[in-house]
């Protein structure tokens, strides 16, 4: 057992209770953070004249070395340790001697932890920025390609009016750009520096936070110093928008699985996406779909997990705290995994265009815009509602769709029908005239499409100031 504070003890912790209360485990993978932190820590002490240059390079050159060896495999983070702060301190000082002992001058871990998870945080708020990036160039080049690939649109998964898959594919291009969005709103707020906070209360070392902060690329120190060690609402707001994009991934996979079902066979998933059975030869299974579907309750159960964790902490760090972390960092693989494996999957994905339009031709998805043509031809739309409910019925009883009727058959339920009717009710025209802004029309989705491009091109994905 290594520890930083064993000063006012006089026994040595019960080792149950050292393993209980270590985090070296599961916050190891902050070793860049932390040493980052320090070394921006002890540049400003020297800046400040806290700390000699021959100290600050001292301790500079040690962080380096711990931070090469761990990375070579020279130097082992093991459970020796409590965790990566106490670690990087105790064996700087092993390395370097009395200079290592100032390293956390004017320091406390409350300020030094909640700058590391910020640091953290921040990077892989840019990774997933990145992820839903190409994610979204994948979906956009679909999109590009199938701007006129007719397919049923469904409410109450029943079929409902005509739609291309470009229009569909739209959609999902909105919900995570939208994520994109909240993910740079979050990157802005937390972008502020904890570090200098100390325990809680500040210090009555001459600190430069400013300086701290902008090396390493913080727009600014936090305001309140009580709040910089107790606040994890950045990560909580990282949570919800992995728990949203997850959400939109879910029902895309949903779709795709329906999609891939025997009885739809709109799509058919790439071999190396899919996955046999053990017992029976026919089987190809949407398996990567439905794990995808299926971690996103893990995601939500992290948001859920540290939502609680923070509701009663009494200000400012409580050691409650420490439970950001295992579930945070499970949240963010996998959701980074699932956004990364999900493009992967969507963009092998072989689309069966004459089984999409058989669909929509085949459930009287034209039936509004049957309406729609006997309004043209000066009935109200009440009343042609009704008629062409009695047409489908007719048509149900037929065994076929409303453009395979004769006009003599049409005639018999209104003599309105002319034959321009077919023409009226033709998939392409169903699809063509629906030009309202956001609508499926090739008119205004091929605007949409270019504005969508534009916008990947001049929404480059977020950089880490600092990680690049
Ligand atoms: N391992 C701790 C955490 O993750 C570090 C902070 C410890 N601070 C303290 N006052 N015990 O929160």
């Amino acid at each position: 057992m290594a520890q930083l504070w064993g000063g006012r003890f006089t026994s040595n912790t019960d080792q149950e209770v050292y393993d209980f209360n270590a985090s070296i485990l599961f916050d190891k993978r902050l070793l860049t953070v932390d040493i980052a932190g320090s070394r921006a820590h002890v540049k400003m002490l020297a800046k400040q004249n806290i700390l000699t240059d021959s100290d600050k390079d001292a301790i500079l050159a040690g962080l380096d070395s711990i931070e090469e060896d761990v990375k070579n495999g020279k130097l082992v983070i093991t459970s020796e340790y409590e965790d990566v702060h106490s670690f990087v301190e105790a064996v700087l000082t092993d390395r370097i001697g009395e200079p290592g002992k100032r390293l956390h001058t004017g320091r406390s871990r409350n300020d030094q932890v909640a700058l590391d998870m910020r640091l953290y945080t921040r990077n892989r708020v840019a990774g997933t920025d990145s992820l839903i990036h190409t994610l979204l160039e994948t979906i956009l080049k679909t999109m590009e390609e199938n701007v006129a690939t007719y397919m049923p649109g469904f409410t109450h998964l029943q079929k409902a009016q005509p739609i291309t898959l470009a229009h569909h594919y739209g959609a999902y291009f909105e919900m995570f750009r939208r994520d994109r969005s909240r993910l740079s709103d979050l990157f802005t707020r937390m972008n502020q520096c904890p570090l200098g906070a100390g325990a809680l209360a500040g210090t009555t070392y001459p600190l430069d936070r400013a300086y701290s902060a902008s090396l390493l690329g913080f727009d600014c120190p936090t305001r309140n110093s009580i709040d910089s060690v107790a606040d994890r609402d950045y990560l909580l707001e990282y949570l919800f928008t992995l728990s949203t994009t997850m959400l939109h991934l879910s029902r895309f996979c949903e779709e795709i699985i329906i999609w891939n079902s025997n009885e739809y066979q709109f799509v058919e998933l790439d071999d190396a996406f899919s996955t046999g059975s053990s017992i029976m030869p026919q089987k190809k299974n949407p398996d990567i779909a439905e794990l995808v579907r299926g971690k996103t309750g893990r995601v939500y159960g992290a948001l859920m997990s540290l939502l609680t964790t923070m509701k009663g902490l009494p200000l400012a760090y409580n050691k409650d705290m420490q439970e950001d972390k295992e579930v945070a960092f499970d949240a963010m693989d996998n959701a980074d995994n699932c956004i990364h494996l999900f493009t992967g999957m969507i963009a092998t994905m072989r689309f069966r265009k004459d089984r999409m339009a058989a669909s929509a031709m085949n459930g009287f998805t034209n039936a509004t815009d049957a309406a729609d043509y006997l309004v043209g031809k000066g009935v109200a739309f009440r009343d042609a509602h009704k008629i062409i409910g009695e047409l489908v019925l007719t048509c149900i009883d037929k065994g076929k769709s409303i453009e395979q009727m004769t006009l003599a058959e049409l005639k018999e339920i209104s003599n309105v029908f002319e034959e321009d009717l077919y023409e009226a009710v033709s998939l392409e025209t169903c699809v063509e005239k629906r030009l309202t802004a956001g609508a499926p029309g090739k008119g205004v989705m091929n605007d949409y499409i270019k504005a969508s491009s534009e916008y990947l091109a001049s929404e480059k994905a977020l950089v880490d100031p600092l990680f690049g």
